[in-house]
């Protein structure tokens, strides 16, 4: 049988480092599977969180060699077995123990965001079209790696000033369903941040779900604000209403 060399990080918030084990590959196995036999076998206080081993619960969400995955999605025959495969807890979020990360502020974004509020009377009717433009962004399965992977998280930090690519995908499933009342550009603007998102694209490049964040959220989104703030005709028609109005 295969052997592979595994490097996990164990520690915490005061530290830590990686720590090789050696496990042996059997067919079909994830990186998920490889950190259980670590724990069954080699040391059995290794945090790892996890749920559905199927993809769908988006608790697994770690850095195998240095790219935001899955370990329950990550085949080891995908991965290099000549060389250590490294398991290191998601960057952008604080370590609770080893690959486990506490990723509790994303629930925080998420509070802020108005909930889906039809408007009154409305007859619960929609195209096709409408239901399958939403649907997309309901695939998602709050695993964070976009979170994790946006460099303004990441690299700048800007927690208190950008809610990130996961709630610019809910936002984009409220916004763009056809039944809802609420606008929600000025808190996209504001509070959310999503001035900051340079549409670098690597939000949808890890996304497990294949959802096309960046061109069926995010941008959609940038224009909804652009127009409801930026654009000069429609801030002289502003103008001229509030004139007449005073
Ligand atoms: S496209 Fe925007 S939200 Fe996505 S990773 Fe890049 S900066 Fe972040
Ligand atoms: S949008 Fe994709 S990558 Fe981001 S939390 Fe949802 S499923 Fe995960
Ligand atoms: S264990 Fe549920 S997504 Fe990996």
């Amino acid at each position: 049988m295969a052997e592979a060399i595994l490097e996990v990080f164990r520690g915490d918030q005061q530290g830590g480092k990686a720590v090789r084990y050696n496990v042996p590959v059997a067919p079909g196995m994830v990186v998920l599977d490889a950190l259980h036999y670590i724990q069954g076998h080699l040391a059995p206080d290794l945090a790892v969180r996890w749920n559905c081993k199927a993809a769908k619960c988006g608790s697994c969400s770690a850095e195998v060699n240095g790219r935001p995955r899955l370990m329950c999605k990550t085949r080891m025959d995908a991965l290099p077995l000549d060389q250590p495969i490294t398991v290191f807890p998601m960057k952008s979020f604080p370590v609770i123990k080893d690959v486990v990360t506490d990723v509790s502020w994303n629930y925080k974004v998420n509070q802020t965001i108005p909930p889906f509020t039809p408007r009154p009377g409305v007859e619960w009717k929609m195209y096709q079209e409408d239901v399958d433009r939403v649907q997309e962004f309901r695939k998602c399965i709050e695993c964070f790696l976009c979170q994790n992977v946006c460099h303004v998280l990441r690299d700048h930090a800007k927690q208190e000033q950008f809610g990130g690519p996961r709630f610019f995908v809910r936002v984009a499933g409220l916004e763009m369903h056809p039944l809802d009342s609420v606008s929600r550009a000025r808190l996209l603007k504001d509070e959310l941040g999503i001035g900051l998102c340079n549409i670098t694209k690597c939000c949808t490049e890890v996304c497990p779900e294949d959802i096309r964040i960046t061109d069926n959220a995010i941008i959609p989104l940038k224009e909804r604000v652009v127009d409801e703030f930026y654009d000069p005709l429609l801030m002289l028609v502003r103008k001229i209403r509030s004139a007449k109005t005073a």
